[in-house]
């Protein structure tokens, strides 16, 4: 344990040690800890505000937005845009991407993010968290698209997640390792926890969605039912469940302790080949799990090597334990056939 090193502390610290780190963005990862900040208060207070419930309108993807979910957008918004560090932002709470209004004051970094991800959690005070990517900005600013925005998980620059929980916990990569972080509430700071986080990999947890078991795929229905069927099959090891609904919640618990957590393909579902969201949902994670030593699959190929072609694109989802996830693209490997 770090004997109370600041965010701050440990990236100038970092910055002394490898002057090629690029300041501007230890700069946003300073302005995202201010945001995550914001977004913890508001979370916590949102009770005693009437901030909890549904606020009465849909996402793009046809989903009901919650009070919370326009407030931590809000936030994230009002942090990032003014900043000069950023060119352009896009969230999963809004339709299209948001340029910074002043073509001349646009940085060099785009930042997309789940303003706050798990949201059915919201109302029942389970955890929830806050998730982003950096992407570097095109060259010429003066005319930002959505194209920009569609560049593999393997060009990102920075990426990491604030999870709400009994802590408020920061986990980040500048793909140099994963560092973590507790908010200390008194000072307001978040205070190194680990410097350079690694996924154990002993591993007898699994998180999915059983509820919808009739829409997975073939390989996963033969690997959970081999996890299932515990010491006596072909895995020789007992394994438990756990699923907290927040994909940034379960992801922790993964990164923290091993294991794996599945959001696989629907095979018949062709316009939502899964349900979580590639640019602000699986590669952040992903990044974040490779940096820590795990693996990250859509179960046929690396999330991080898929090439977007739309900004609220789905995906299927694998992440965990390097030698658990390598099992499940075995399975997908040796018998690839659905159902
Ligand atoms: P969001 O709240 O940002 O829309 O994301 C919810 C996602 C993810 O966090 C979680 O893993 C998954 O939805 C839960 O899905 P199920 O309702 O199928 O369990
Ligand atoms: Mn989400
Ligand atoms: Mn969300």
């Amino acid at each position: 344990m770090h004997q109370g090193i600041t965010l701050n502390q440990f990236f100038n610290e970092q910055w002394h040690q490898q002057p090629e780190i690029d300041v501007d963005l230890l700069a946003l990862v300073d302005d995202m800890a201010r945001a995550c900040k914001r977004i913890a208060h508001a979370v916590s207070r949102g009770p005693l505000r009437n901030d909890l419930g549904n606020a009465g309108s849909e996402n793009v993807q046809g989903e009901q937005q919650k009070k919370l979910d326009l407030i931590a957008n809000d936030i994230m918004l009002r942090c990032h845009q003014w900043t000069g560090r950023v060119a352009a932002l896009a969230s999963e709470e809004m339709e299209t991407i948001h340029p910074v209004a002043d073509a001349a004051k646009r940085g060099k970094y785009l930042l997309v993010f789940d303003p706050l991800d798990g949201s059915t959690n919201i109302d029942v005070n389970l955890s929830i968290g806050t998730i982003f990517s950096v992407l570097p900005a095109p060259a010429d600013r003066s005319q930002i698209s959505e194209q920009d925005f569609l560049q593999p998980g393997r060009n990102q620059l920075c990426a990491g997640y604030a999870i709400y929980g009994p802590s408020t916990v920061l986990v980040l990569t500048l793909r140099q390792g994963v560092h973590s972080f507790v908010l200390d509430e008194d000072i307001g700071e978040f205070i190194l926890f680990d410097a350079d986080h690694r996924i154990p990999e002993q591993c007898c947890e699994f998180a999915i969605n059983s509820a919808r078991q009739r829409l997975w795929e073939g390989p996963v229905q033969r690997y959970i039912a081999d996890c299932i069927a515990g010491s006596e099959g072909p895995q020789r090891k007992d394994y438990t469940m756990r699923w907290v609904g927040a994909m940034v919640a379960d992801a922790h618990r993964v990164l923290s302790r091993g294991g794996i957590f599945l959001y696989p393909r629907n095979p018949y579902s062709a316009d939502k080949p899964g349900k979580l969201r590639l640019l602000y949902e699986a590669n952040p994670l992903a990044l974040l799990v490779e940096q820590a030593g795990g693996r990250a699959t859509t179960g046929t190929e690396p999330v991080l090597d898929v090439q977007p072609h739309k900004l609220h694109q789905r995906i299927p989802l694998i992440l965990g334990s390097a030698d658990e996830v390598a099992r499940v693209e075995a399975y997908h490997r040796t018998d690839p056939g659905d159902g």
